[in-house]
């Protein structure tokens, strides 16, 4: 069990949050992407590059889509965000788009937490399933959706910072199995946050 940090706390990000998302995916991709793409991608404008992407993205978040934020009232640098795409995807279907937790910060529960903030937040918006792909060379990632009951298969390649690189699918058919393995801490948090609990007869 990894030590939990009681002190963190879950709330939807707005445009005024986009300069802090992209400093920590931007942080989060040097530490966790190194070495599984070139150096020259993480090292030369990552940064400027990242902040274009949210930028654009925080202006035009669809309403059925959520950025959750992870913050830790002491710390000054945001603790972790995931962005859940509920628009375009297939009917009932959730896609996850980025996680991260601050460098610091991992092995927390955080992204347990977030995660469970992404399940309740796919079953508000009618969804059943959800699904996220990573590197396959990411395996700190992979034991983690592992942790969480996710089913892993390779997918190929994809052109990624400037190179072919292999990805594999992470699917969890039943988001019901997925909020059980974020545990108490995780569905407590989410539902602080305000996500609904409130699933209808979906
Ligand atoms: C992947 C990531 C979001 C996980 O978040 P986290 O806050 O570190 O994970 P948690 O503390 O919530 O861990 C939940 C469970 O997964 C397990 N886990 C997490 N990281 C693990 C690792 N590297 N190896 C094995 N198990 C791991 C934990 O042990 C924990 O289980 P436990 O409570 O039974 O001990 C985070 O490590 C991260 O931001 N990584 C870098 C960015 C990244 O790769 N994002 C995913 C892109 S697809």
């Amino acid at each position: 069990m990894s030590t939990v940090l009681s002190s963190i706390a879950l709330r939807p990000a707005g445009t005024a949050d986009t300069s802090a998302i992209a400093a920590l995916h931007a942080a989060s991709w040097k530490l966790a992407y190194r070495g599984l793409v070139s150096d020259g991608f993480l090292d030369e404008g990552l940064e400027e590059g990242r902040l274009a992407h949210w930028l654009v993205r925080m202006a035009t978040l669809p309403a059925e889509d959520l950025v959750m934020l992870a913050e830790d009232p002491q710390a000054s640098m945001l603790a972790g965000f995931v962005y859940v795409m509920v628009a375009g995807q297939p009917e009932g279907h959730a896609y996850v788009d980025n996680l991260h937790a601050a460098p610091m910060l991992k092995g927390r529960g955080i992204g347990r937490r977030l995660m469970a903030a992404a399940a309740l937040h796919a079953m508000a918006a009618g969804c059943h399933t959800l699904s996220l792909t990573v590197l396959e060379g990411n395996l700190a990632a992979r034991a983690f959706y592992d942790r969480l009951g996710g089913m892993t298969q390779p997918i190929g390649e994809f052109s990624f910072g400037g190179a072919m690189v292999p990805e594999c699918r992470v699917s969890w058919p039943d988001l019901k199995a997925l909020l059980a393995a974020c545990g108490k801490q995780g569905m407590d948090a989410a539902q602080a946050a305000g996500a609904s609990t409130d699933f209808g007869s979906r």
